[in-house]
């Protein structure tokens, strides 16, 4: 033995390189089955996969254009980057973009501008901009609510993201005046940092759940009554990423902590059905928004991607004639965001926000409804100029979820589904959240909203208007082909928006229903 290892000692390193690549070799050719490629050409195989799994950084750092990714391009997660940091968010030399391309989007400017008179608001905060509708005004709700701002954090639940995201995200709405949705997963401890709060739930009913997996309108008085940030409680239908699709957490995922909040057994696999046991009907729903609404007195809305209109015609009519149903609806593109989906659902299933909206606000505008409900559009809308045209087709705020990831260092590296995500962002791994600086990322989801909502102010006024509910249809064109077929919103979609009653913004800011603003205590 003591021979053997005075022999290998006298070895030069290069011998060792070689016993090493010869081991390699003998397992890939003798022992492993599963790859052939490895057997066919042992040790070179190896290269096939590690190049293949390098492949998207590689892409996205050094071979992919400024305008080639998705779902957003580098100059697009460049914007949020530096508006979150409060950067130049500017660009020299003019765009680069093909602004003769289909799809591509003009705001149509006035000939002169909107000018602030004295006294304005927004002479004194320029990132003043609140909902210019109150949620649970038109049902007459006990506690109705006008979000302080017209971009939020939309749903995506503690689970889905880390502790750490989640709590920067709550303090970063409460700095910004806008509200935080909690996604399924439940009022985690991290959402009560002190933002405004709306609270979310679909089928699985994580944190107001019964014994039996049902909803429990007792846990939800309960929550709402113990926990006053609440504003609003939204029913999700469906999610534009993957719309009626159910999913398993599996018990290993299932910490005493995520057990408390959700409502559920530690370490037991727990089904989010594809369907709600509270309601198999449209009327089924609107009576338990009603109940909800009555019992905590809170707006309750509803959150929807969009395929077949029937039931949602349904759901109109039933509105037009008793009165009752959704303060709020939330559309969600088909280019929505997910934790994790497959393939198949987010590429195919439910239309994209711009055909979704557009026929869910005609249904309601056909009816005369438009004024009872507020619209929250989400759909990768985190940006001054699409969140304009989203305006001008009748929303009345925007969600914004994967936006408000990137703002807080989310690098798009599209491993939310791994629980590997390097950003610390979209993990449980206690290592990886570590990196996340709560107070630093906390400022910069503010800093985005605030220089989101500065910016889209400076297009309104570049457009004529006060308050960006005020663009209609024909304020917005779309390339549909060359100039002579490019044509405005309203002739595309076909519908005009109905006018948003506002009365200036002065009036927003004294409204007793307004969200939590930052130096407002
Ligand atoms: C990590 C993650 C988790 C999400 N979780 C939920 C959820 O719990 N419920 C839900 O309705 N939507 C969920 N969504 C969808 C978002 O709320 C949003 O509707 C969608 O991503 C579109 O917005 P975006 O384009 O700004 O990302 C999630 C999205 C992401 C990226």
């Amino acid at each position: 033995m003591n021979e053997l290892l005075e022999t290998l000692g006298y070895l030069p390193w290069w011998a060792y390189l070689l016993i090493f690549l010869a081991l390699v070799a003998f397992w890939d050719i003798f022992i492993q089955r599963k790859h052939t490629i490895k057997h066919n050409f042992p040790i070179v195989g190896h290269l096939r996969y590690w190049l293949e799994s390098i492949g998207p950084e590689m892409r996205q750092y050094f071979v992919a254009n400024n305008r080639e990714e998705l779902p957003f391009n580098r100059i697009e997660r460049g914007w949020i980057y530096a508006s979150a940091k409060n950067e130049n968010n500017y660009e020299g030399f003019g765009t680069d973009r093909d602004i003769y391309a289909h799809q591509h989007l003009f705001v149509k400017n006035a000939m002169l501008a909107y000018q602030l008179p004295a006294g304005h608001p927004n002479t004194t905060d320029p990132y003043f901009l609140p909902c210019a509708k109150v949620m649970g005004a038109y049902h007459k709700r006990k506690k109705p609510f006008r979000p302080a701002s017209i971009i939020n954090v939309s749903a995506m639940s503690f689970g889905s993201l880390s502790a750490a995201a989640v709590e920067a995200m709550n303090n970063g709405v409460l700095k910004s005046g806008a509200y935080h949705n909690t996604g399924e997963g439940g009022l985690s401890p991290y959402h009560k940092k002190g933002g405004d709060v709306i609270f979310h739930f679909g089928t699985g009913y994580f944190g107001v759940r019964s014994e039996d997996g049902n909803f429990s309108m007792e846990k939800m008085k309960k929550l709402t009554a113990e926990n006053p940030q609440i504003k609003a409680i939204e029913i999700k239908l469906s999610q534009g990423a993957k719309p009626g699709k159910g999913g398993v957490l599996p018990g290993a995922k299932i910490t005493p902590e995520i057990a408390e909040i959700r409502g559920v057994q530690v370490g037991k696999d727990v089904l989010s059905p594809s369907t709600h046991k509270a309601f198999n009907t449209i009327e089924e729903l609107v009576v338990l928004i009603e109940e909800i609404a009555n019992e905590t007195g809170l707006p309750v809305g509803i959150k929807g991607a969009i395929g077949k209109l029937s039931q949602w015609e349904e759901l109109a009519d039933l509105m037009k004639k008793t009165g009752k149903g959704p303060d709020f609806i939330t559309v969600d593109g088909g280019e929505g965001g997910t934790g994790a989906a497959p393939p198949s659902f987010a590429d195919h299933v439910s239309l994209p926000f711009s055909y979704g909206f557009t026929a869910i606000y005609r249904l309601f505008q056909e009816r005369g409804l438009t004024q009872h409900i507020v619209f929250i559009g989400s759909g990768k809308l985190g940006f001054p100029a699409k969140a304009a045209m989203a305006f001008a087709m009748g929303v009345d705020v925007i969600n914004v979820a994967r936006e408000a990831m990137m703002s807080i260092g989310c690098i798009q590296a599209q491993v939310c589904h791994t629980n590997r995500c390097p950003a610390g962002v979209a993990t449980q791994s206690k290592w990886l959240q570590s990196g996340i600086n709560v107070p630093l990322k906390s400022d910069r989801l503010a800093q985005y909203f605030k220089t989101f909502r500065k910016e889209l102010l400076e297009i309104t006024h570049a457009a004529g208007y006060e308050h960006p509910c005020q663009f209609n249809m024909e304020d917005v064109q779309v390339n549909v082909d060359d100039d002579y077929l490019s044509s405005d919103l309203r002739r595309v979609y076909r519908y005009q928006k109905d006018l948003v009653p506002f009365n200036g913004m002065a009036s927003l800011k004294s409204c007793e229903y307004l969200g939590t603003m930052p130096n407002k205590s």
